[in-house]
C-alpha cells in the first residue's frame, strides 16, 4: 500500500470507529484505572473521553520513564541570553518536579486549585507546569511576551491561588522586566489577590522577591528529597487553561482534559511528528503558547524524548544558532513558525549549510500561512521534509498535516496537506452553508465531536464554548474560523482568518484587544484595528483613531506605547494614524473589512451599508502618510 492509501485507511478508521481508533492509542498511557468508556457524547457538544479513567499526567511524562531511561536528558537547556547550557536527566528532573510540587502543596494549592505561571524560558516552567499536574492543580501560563492588563484580565478569569514569576528574563540582550508587570497586572486585578513565588535570577536591578511574596531558591530547598504522590484524576480534570484571542474583546480560556490531552498528543508523535523514545525534538517556540505547551514540554516528555528549551533569538548571536543547537544535540525533530524561517531566509542559506544536519529528519512549520517560496526555500535548504501543519490552540495538535512518522505524503509548497486523524473536516459556503466544491473558498468546519486533545470547554463558561464555536449553521459544527481551500487531490490551502484575529508572525492577537487598549487612554474617544499583509510577519497591526475634542492631544508614539504597555511589545501597531472619523454603518459599527482593504490598496467594494462615503477619504488620506 502506498502512503497515501495506508493514511486514507487510517484515516477512515479514525472517523467511522473513533473509540477502536483512540482505544489503541490510549495503549500508550499509564492508566491508574482503566477507562469504562472511551467516548461519551451524550451532550453534544461536550465530548468526554476515556470516560472514568485514572491517570496523571507528570506520571506519564516522568515517573514512567525512570526505570528504562532515568539518565537519559529530559531537558536540555541553552540560553544565548544569559549564556548557560544544561542538561537534566530524567532522573534529575523527577526530583526537582518533587520538590516544586511538595512545595507547592505546603502553599495550600491542591487538585482543581489554580497556579498562573508567568515566567522566561528557564527549566524551572517546565519543572512547575509538570509540578502542577502532578497535584492536580490546573496551571494557566501566560506568554512572557504579554504586559500587565494581559496578566490583570487573565488573574480574574481563572482565579488562581498562587503566582509563579522570575524577577526579569532576557531578550536580545537587554533585561526584560517580568516582577513589575505582574505587580501592574496585580494592582489591576479584582478577585482575591494570589500568593506569589518568584525565582530569583539575579537579572533585575531592584531586589525581588519583596515583603509578602515568597522566594523559590530559598523555599524550594526547605523541601529537598521530598517525594509526593501523583494524584490520579479522572481523565475529564482539567489539566491546563490557556488563554487566547478571538473575535471578542476578552481572551477566552481554553481548557484542556488530561487523558484525551496525553493520548492525542503520544499519538500524534508516533504518526506525524515521528519522534520515538530516546529521540531528540525541538520546538523553537514559546511556552507561553500552544506550540510550546504541546511540543516543547508534554508531548516530548510523554513520549520519553529529549526536548530542547531555547532562550533567545533565532538570529543572536548569529543566524547559524539554531542549525548549531541541531548539530550539537543531534536533533531529530525541528519545529517552529514561518516567520522564523522567513527571518532565517533573509540571511542566506549559507548559514545552513555551514553545520552538519544529518540528524534532522524533518522540519514542522506551523501557526500562520507558510507562502510557497518560503516552504520551498527551506524544503531545497534543508534537502526536505519540511511539513505545513495546521492547528489552534483550541485543537492542541494538528488539525491538517502531513505524517512523517507514518509515511510521508507528496508534499506541495504552501499546503499543509490532509486533515489528521479523528477530524472531520467539511468547507462550507459562508452564507448558504452548503459544502463548496474543489478550488473554492469556503469556512472551514470540523464535525463535532472533536477528537481527543482539543479543548472541552470554555473555562468557567460552557455556554460561550457553545456559542463561540458551534452556532454559525443550524448544524452544530466547529467553526474554525480560518477560510481554507482543497484541491483536485484534496489538499488544504488556509486562505487566513475570517474574523477579527489578527496574527503577527504567528502570535495571535484580537483587534478588539488592540482597540480596547487604545481606548483606555483619556484622549481617546475610538479606535479601530486592523491586521495588513506583511512579507515577514505575515501580518502587522494599523490603527487609527479618533481623539476626544477636549483634551491635549496624545501623540502618535504615545498611543502606541498604550498598547504596549497594556497588552505586550508584540501587540504595539506598526502605524498608527489620528483620524478626523472612521468608516460606519448607518447602526454605527466600525466597517474593518472597508479599512483594512484600503489599508492594503485594495478596492472596498460596494458598501451599501455605510453610513458616510467621504470617512473612506478619511482613511486613504491617513495610509498616504505611513
Ligand atoms: O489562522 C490559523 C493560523 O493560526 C490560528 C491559530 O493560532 P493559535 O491558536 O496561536 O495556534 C497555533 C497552533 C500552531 C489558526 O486559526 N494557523 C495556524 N497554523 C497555520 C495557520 N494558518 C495557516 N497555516 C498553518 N499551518
Amino acid at each position: 500500500m502506498n502512503n497515501r492509501a495506508n493514511y486514507e485507511a487510517i484515516y477512515r478508521r479514525s472517523i467511522t470507529d473513533r473509540s477502536g481508533f483512540w482505544q489503541e492509542q490510549a495503549a500508550f498511557i499509564d492508566w491508574a484505572t482503566p477507562f469504562d468508556q472511551v467516548l461519551d457524547y451524550s451532550r453534544p457538544p461536550f465530548a468526554r473521553w476515556f470516560v472514568n479513567g485514572t491517570t496523571n499526567i507528570c506520571y506519564n511524562a516522568v515517573d514512567r520513564h525512570l526505570a528504562e531511561r532515568g539518565d537519559q536528558t529530559a531537558i536540555l537547556w541553552v540560553s544565548t541570553e544569559v549564556d548557560c547550557r544544561q542538561q537534566i536527566s530524567y532522573r534529575q528532573l523527577y526530583r526537582q518536579v518533587n520538590e516544586m510540587a511538595s512545595l507547592l502543596v505546603e502553599l495550600g494549592i491542591g487538585a482543581g486549585d489554580r497556579v498562573l505561571i508567568y515566567l522566561p524560558m528557564i527549566p524551572e516552567a517546565i519543572i512547575a507546569m509538570l509540578a502542577c499536574v502532578r497535584i492536580g492543580a490546573v496551571h494557566s501560563v501566560v506568554f512572557g511576551g504579554f504586559a500587565a492588563l494581559a496578566l490583570a484580565s487573565r488573574i480574574d478569569d481563572a482565579s488562581p491561588k498562587l503566582v509563579i514569576t522570575a524577577d526579569a528574563g532576557m531578550r536580545g540582550g537587554k533585561v526584560a522586566p517580568y516582577k513589575p508587570l505582574l505587580d501592574a497586572g496585580l494592582a489591576a486585578v479584582t478577585v482575591a489577590k494570589p500568593k506569589v513565588l518568584v525565582i530569583n535570577r539575579g537579572l533585575a536591578s531592584e531586589p525581588h522577591p519583596i515583603a509578602g511574596e515568597i522566594d523559590y531558591h530559598q523555599a524550594v530547598a526547605r523541601h529537598a528529597g521530598q517525594e509526593v504522590a501523583p494524584v490520579w484524576v479522572e481523565s475529564s480534570h482539567p489539566s491546563y487553561i490557556l488563554y487566547t484571542s478571538g473575535t471578542t474583546g476578552k481572551p477566552k480560556g481554553i481548557q484542556r482534559d488530561t487523558g484525551g490531552h496525553m493520548v492525542a498528543l503520544r499519538m500524534s508523535m508516533r504518526y506525524i511528528y515521528g519522534v520515538e523514545p530516546g529521540d531528540v525534538m525541538f520546538a523553537g517556540s514559546d511556552i507561553g503558547w500552544v506550540v510550546g505547551h504541546s511540543y516543547i514540554v508534554y508531548a516530548p516528555l510523554l513520549t520519553g524524548a529529549t526536548t530542547l528549551l531555547y532562550e533567545g533569538l533565532p538570529i543572536r548571536p548569529d543566524p547559524g544558532i539554531w542549525w548549531s543547537l541541531v548539530a550539537d544535540y543531534k536533533v531529530n525533530c525541528l519545529f517552529t513558525s514561518p516567520t522564523a524561517i522567513r527571518l532565517l531566509k533573509k540571511t542566506g542559506v549559507e548559514w545552513i549549510h555551514k553545520y552538519d544536519l544529518s540528524s534532522l529528519r524533518t522540519l514542522f512549520l506551523a501557526g500562520e500561512p507558510l507562502d510557497k517560496e518560503t516552504h520551498r526555500w527551506v524544503n531545497e535548504a534543508l534537502h526536505g521534509p519540511v511539513i505545513d501543519n495546521y492547528w489552534q490552540t483550541e485543537t492542541g495538535w494538528p488539525i491538517l498535516t502531513n505524517f512523517a512518522g507514518l509515511g510521508l505524503m507528496d508534499l506541495k509548497f504552501g499546503s499543509p496537506t490532509l486533515p489528521s486523524f479523528g477530524y472531520e473536516t467539511l468547507l462550507l459556503n459562508g452564507v448558504t452553508g452548503e459544502p463548496v466544491g474543489a478550488h473554492t473558498k469556503g469556512s472551514l468546519m470540523i464535525r463535532p465531536p472533536l477528537p481527543p486533545g482539543c479543548m472541552t470547554t470554555v473555562w468557567n463558561n460552557d455556554q460561550a464554548f457553545v456559542n463561540t464555536y458551534f452556532s454559525r449553521y443550524q448544524e452544530p459544527l466547529y467553526a474554525t474560523f480560518d477560510y481554507a481551500l482543497y484541491d483536485e487531490d484534496g489538499y488544504f490551502f488556509i486562505m487566513g482568518r475570517d474574523d477579527d484575529v489578527i496574527n503577527v508572525a504567528g502570535h495571535r492577537l484580537g483587534t478588539r484587544e488592540v482597540e480596547e487598549a487604545l481606548c483606555s487612554h483619556p484622549g481617546v474617544a475610538e479606535a479601530a484595528a486592523v491586521g495588513i499583509k506583511d512579507d515577514l510577519k505575515g501580518q502587522e497591526i494599523e490603527a487609527f483613531v479618533v481623539l476626544m475634542s477636549h483634551t491635549t492631544p496624545p501623540t502618535v508614539e504615545e498611543l502606541k506605547n498604550v498598547v504596549a504597555r497594556q497588552i505586550g511589545g508584540i501587540a504595539k501597531p506598526k502605524y498608527l494614524h489620528i483620524v478626523s472619523s472612521l468608516p460606519k454603518t448607518r447602526s454605527g459599527k466600525v466597517i474593518r473589512r472597508a479599512i483594512l482593504a484600503i489599508a492594503e490598496g485594495r478596492d472596498p467594494g460596494e458598501l451599501p451599508t455605510i453610513e458616510d462615503s467621504k470617512t473612506l477619504e478619511v482613511i486613504r488620506d491617513a495610509i498616504r502618510e505611513r
